[in-house]
């Protein structure tokens, strides 16, 4: 069975909405407009115990709202879900002991007090046995090198070192459910790098499972086999990182090396023009055409070096979120 189950879960907020001018403030005094926002559409998902799941999508595409559903922090407004067995925003203290949410963007550590603190709290209010909270608490500083740190006051960390104490705080009562939302966010290369290691390390150790967040693809492809792609509340894609590629991008980049001395013409027939620097060419032409382009290279240049790759990854995505934001306009348009 399923340890996370999602079945047409929809999330709706009712948003204030404030018309232009004074007229429109004054009669918002007494009649206020209200707008739906549909933050999370009839989403449906499963997933294995075990399994660590990106969870990829735009800004505003619905990823916080289905976690903090999942996480029982707000209620939906229809459509089911259960983790573990459990109703989420049924808040059950069984299910709060099972699993963790991390948000990158939200300190859920006291400001002013050392992480030890926070974590002495924790092991309160999860009733974690002194003994097992000094063993995971050795451990998960060990991993993460921030033994010397755990009497600092939170707000002296740097933002590197206060995500670790975040996730050291998510985990020390051992959850086997974790969501983390953009855990790596606004970290420098060398910190988000320790941070999927242990991610990486501690999931396998554990066989925890696993839906993350990022707007990095390193985090993804570093951590994840299946990435579920939503937008506009709704799921998208549901695959590997680099079937994305396949589903999703028409086209393959084609480098080549010319001969001494060549100075290619004509190069625009053969697809997208990307980049002149002689002896190097590099061009972006449809996947479909891509052999038969080759051979007419090949035959019309005198060719040192050639290969066929695919376009960067944050590309495709990028090129699939505005696709799946532009096809929603058409449809609204054609609504209206
Ligand atoms: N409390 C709220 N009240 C009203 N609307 C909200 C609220 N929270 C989220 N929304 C709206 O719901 C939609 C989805 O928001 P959500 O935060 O889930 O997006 P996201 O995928 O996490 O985006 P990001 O990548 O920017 O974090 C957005 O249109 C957002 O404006
Ligand atoms: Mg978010």
């Amino acid at each position: 069975m399923a340890i996370i189950e999602i079945e047409q879960l929809t999330k709706s907020y009712r948003v204030y909405q404030k018309g232009e001018g004074l007229r429109a403030a004054i009669t918002g005094l007494f009649h206020r407009q209200y707008r739906e926002v549909l933050a999370v559409r009839d989403v449906n998902l499963k997933v294995e115990s075990g399994e660590f799941v990106a969870f990829l999508g735009p800004n505003g595409a619905g990823k916080t709202t289905t976690l903090k559903l999942l996480s029982g922090v707000i209620y939906p407004t229809s459509g089911r879900a259960k983790v573990m067995g459990f109703v989420p925003w049924q808040r059950d203290n069984e299910y709060r002991r099972r699993f963790a949410l991390v948000m990158g963007q939200k300190n859920q550590l006291w400001w002013d007090l050392p992480a030890q603190e926070s974590f002495r709290l924790h092991q309160r209010i999860y009733r974690i046995e002194p003994q097992a909270f000094q063993k995971t608490l050795g451990e998960l500083t060990d991993l993460l090198g921030v033994k010397d740190l755990l009497s600092r006051p939170v707000r002296e960390l740097s933002l590197g070192e206060r995500m670790k104490m975040e996730l050291i705080a998510a985990l020390l009562h051992s959850p086997e459910v974790l969501f983390l939302d953009e855990p790596t966010i606004g970290l420098d290369v060398v910190a988000q790098h320790n941070i999927q290691q242990f991610l990486k390390y501690y999931q396998e150790e554990r066989g925890i499972t696993v839906l993350l967040t990022s707007h990095y693809m390193k985090d993804v492809a570093a951590l994840c086999r299946r990435v579920v792609v939503i937008a506009k509340g709704q799921v998208q894609y549901d695959g590997s990182l680099t079937g994305i590629v396949d589903s999703f991008s028409g086209a393959k980049v084609v480098t080549l090396q010319l001969a001494e001395g060549i100075v290619p013409q004509g190069l625009e027939k053969f697809g997208e023009v990307l980049s002149v620097q002689l002896p190097k060419v590099k061009l972006k032409c449809s996947r479909a055409e891509v052999s038969r382009v080759l051979a007419q290279l090949l035959e019309q240049y005198t060719v040192e070096d050639i290969a066929v790759e695919d376009p960067p990854l944050e590309e495709v995505i990028a090129a699939m979120f505005s696709r799946v934001s532009s096809e929603e306009a058409v449809a609204e348009g054609v609504k209206k």
